[in-house]
């Protein structure tokens, strides 16, 4: 059998906006964003929640039945990472007790590093079929308040436990990569807010969808009516539509009333509540897939278009599992969906306006709701997590006060 995901898991922040709050707010249409990108609701984490914590619950949740004692890789792909040197992956490490034998380090390449991570995951558990590999993806979009990317924010991770025996999804070894130096989304180290060209961003993944298919269907000999379901990156859910479109006249197949409903549309329900998770997209699609799906999946082929800015795309397939109903809870993403808490407008620029200090001065987090872990604050530039009873943290607390500092850039 080919490597692939033995469990995993999706964690997304404990708030939301509603794009109809933020369009009433911006003078917007809410079609614009509810038909027009195909987003309803964007999760807002709070002061208290970042990549690490976010990972880090998603991990918990997919080591769920797992030996531990196996996993002797953990790979953290993001583009929030909390320190140019230190890897986010270290803090998942200490926070899920993992062993000291267990190496840990971080990725980027924009939204795509989760696929680099992935695949470099398979090959190293072809080669050690006895151990397995822990990757985490997650990031929080943000592109500023007011700027034409902001109803396309949102947050999450994904945390997948790579194996040789696979229970989900079994990937196939050919895959078809595109790299071009291109400028359509990028952030350099001093902003806090990505800057994007949207318009280009969006010809250019359509170009890499085109040249990393191609490569694909010339590696594997698989045409596209070969594949059962198709899983895209996703930005917002409008793109993996026109994506699929794109790819169905290349491939100069007759015009399908039904093409995106069947084949594409299980994959996008999640990310249409959450917003861009960056490097977990793709891996929200697929998991929206796998549980939202009615009938019985077992031996479908999936196509995955993983696309990272700047820019990096890869596509590939694998072949979903018969254990993989046992693998993964099927309700769960859809309960932590529902379990959520709608912020008020004002709420929402709080949580985004907060800052911590960047002075090295202490400075405790008041507590949120969040997942079994939690920042709890810093003192002499050194972040100090936390873990927590979820069932303790259920009021919403009041906003918290922003502390000033470093003044965020907008894009
Ligand atoms: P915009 O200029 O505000 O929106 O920015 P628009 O005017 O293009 O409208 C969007 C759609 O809504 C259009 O549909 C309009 O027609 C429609 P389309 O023509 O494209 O089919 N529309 C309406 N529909 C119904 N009722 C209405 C209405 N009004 C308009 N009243 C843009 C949109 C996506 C550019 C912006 O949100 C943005 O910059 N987003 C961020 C960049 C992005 O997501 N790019 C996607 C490709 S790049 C990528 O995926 C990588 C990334 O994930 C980062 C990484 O790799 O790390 C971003």
């Amino acid at each position: 059998m080919n490597p692939g995901i033995e469990t995993m898991a999706f964690y997304t922040p404990r708030y939301y906006l509603d794009l109809r709050t933020l369009a009433a707010h911006r003078g917007a249409d809410p079609d614009k964003f509810y038909l027009g990108l195909g987003q309803e609701k964007m999760a807002v984490s709070p002061p208290d929640e970042d990549v690490v914590t976010m990972a880090a619950e998603a991990a918990r949740m997919a080591l769920e039945g797992v030996d531990v004692s196996s996993i002797d890789t953990l790979m953290f792909a993001t583009e929030t990472g909390v320190d140019q040197s230190k890897a986010a992956a270290i803090y998942v490490h200490r926070l899920l007790g993992l062993s000291t034998h267990c190496r840990s380090f971080e990725l980027k390449q924009a939204c795509c590093s989760s696929t680099a991570g992935l695949q470099m995951a398979l090959a190293l558990v072809a080669q050690r079929p006895h151990k397995k590999v822990l990757l985490v993806a997650g990031d929080i979009a943000r592109y500023g308040l007011g700027a034409a990317g902001e109803p396309t924010q949102g947050a999450g991770a994904v945390a997948m436990v790579i194996s040789a025996e696979p229970r989900v999804i079994a990937f196939e070894p050919e895959q078809g990569s595109y790299t071009e130096d291109v400028m359509d989304f990028w952030r350099p180290n001093y902003l806090e807010e990505a800057l994007v060209d949207g318009k280009y961003s969006i010809k250019v993944y359509l170009r890499a969808l085109a040249k990393s298919w191609e490569h694909y269907r010339q590696e594997s000999g698989r045409a596209f009516t070969d594949h059962d379901f198709f899983c895209y990156h996703l930005p917002f859910t409008r793109m993996a539509e026109k994506a699929h479109l794109h790819l169905a006249r290349l491939n100069q197949l007759p015009p399908d009333p039904d093409r995106l409903d069947r084949e594409v549309e299980p994959s996008l329900l999640y990310n249409r509540q959450t917003g861009n998770c960056y490097t977990a997209s793709l891996y929200e699609g697929l998991l929206s897939l796998l549980e939202t799906s009615e009938g019985n999946l077992a031996g479908k082929r999936v196509g995955l278009f993983s696309y990272g800015s700047g820019c990096m795309a890869s596509f590939f397939s694998g072949k979903i599992l018969p254990g993989y109903r046992d693998a993964i809870p099927l309700d769960r993403g859809r309960r932590l969906l529902e379990d959520r808490t709608e912020l008020r407008y004002e709420e929402y620029e709080n949580f985004y306006e907060h800052r911590l200090p960047t002075d090295g001065s202490a400075y405790a987090i008041a507590s949120h709701q969040t997942g079994a872990f939690r920042l709890a604050g810093v003192a002499d530039h050194k972040r100090n997590y936390e873990r927590v009873e979820v069932a303790a943290v259920k009021a919403v607390p009041p906003p918290p006060q922003a502390v000033p500092a470093k003044k965020a850039v907008v894009a």
